[in-house]
């Protein structure tokens, strides 16, 4: 499929890559998660489809959940999602998923959001917040909730300590990174890493945050499937 220019005006400076390719195995149905029905289409359309419909994005790169890169691809057909420019296999982990949809980005790439299609209600406003602080001499930024609830750390059923949530947040995605950053930070190890921030944070990249969404809520169970069907 082609590239076409976006936003930004220069033509393929924005990619947004779409993990995807999780099994979401505690929603218990008998496909992957990305392809959950939400609002009588697959959950991944959702994303994809404000992704595209997005004049901030250039090109979107899906990592499909092994076995399911056809009907990835038929769904972006569906939806008229010309900015897809490939739909790659997925990994083991997220970190590996978000890896191999890296190695697609094109060399021109200046900027490249790193989605979850768990994320359906992606929304211009939020992608706007984050490009600001990638003008301004950061190399990332996340967007983030206040912490609600009073933390424990906890170790076998007791609490060893109460930590205050003074300074703490909860990061959602979409992420935001200077194409050069999140091509070195995903150079290294990617264990144990639970988003693409924390990776450009170990490579000694500045990272802001900004205002996130409740509505970017990452389903999880079929509770919070009907929760996010509601909001649609
Ligand atoms: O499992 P969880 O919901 O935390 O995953 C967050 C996002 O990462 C989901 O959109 C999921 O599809 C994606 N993922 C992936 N590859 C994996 C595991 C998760 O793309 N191996």
């Amino acid at each position: 499929m082609a590239k076409r220019s976006g936003g930004s005006g220069q033509p393929g400076a924005t990619w947004a890559l779409i993990a995807a390719a999780g099994s979401g195995e505690r929603l218990g149905i008998d496909r992957p998660k990305a392809f959950a029905p939400l609002g009588g289409r697959p959950l991944l359309a959702e994303s994809l489809d404000r992704l595209e419909r997005s004049a901030l994005v250039d090109a979107i790169v899906v990592a499909a959940p092994p076995g399911w890169e056809e009907p990835s691809i038929l769904l972006a057909e569906e939806l008229a999602a010309s900015k897809v420019v490939a739909c790659v296999t997925g990994g083991a982990t997220r970190a590996e998923s978000v890896g191999a949809a890296l190695a697609e980005v094109g060399e021109e790439a200046l900027v490249v959001l790193v989605h979850d299609a768990a994320r359906p209600l992606v929304d211009e406003a939020l992608l706007e917040r984050l490009l600001g602080p990638l003008a301004e001499g950061y190399e990332g930024v996340v967007p983030a909730l206040p912490v609600a609830d009073t933390l424990k750390r906890v170790r076998d059923g007791a609490v060893v300590e109460t930590v205050s949530r003074d300074a703490l947040v909860a990061a959602q995605t979409p992420q935001a990174f200077l194409a050069p950053a999140v091509r070195r930070a995903f150079s290294g190890d990617l264990s144990g890493v639970t988003d693409c921030a924390s990776l450009v944070e170990r490579a000694g990249g500045r990272v802001a945050v900004v205002d996130g969404d409740p509505r970017l809520l990452k389903i999880t169970t079929s509770d919070d499937l009907a929760l996010v069907e509601s909001w649609l």
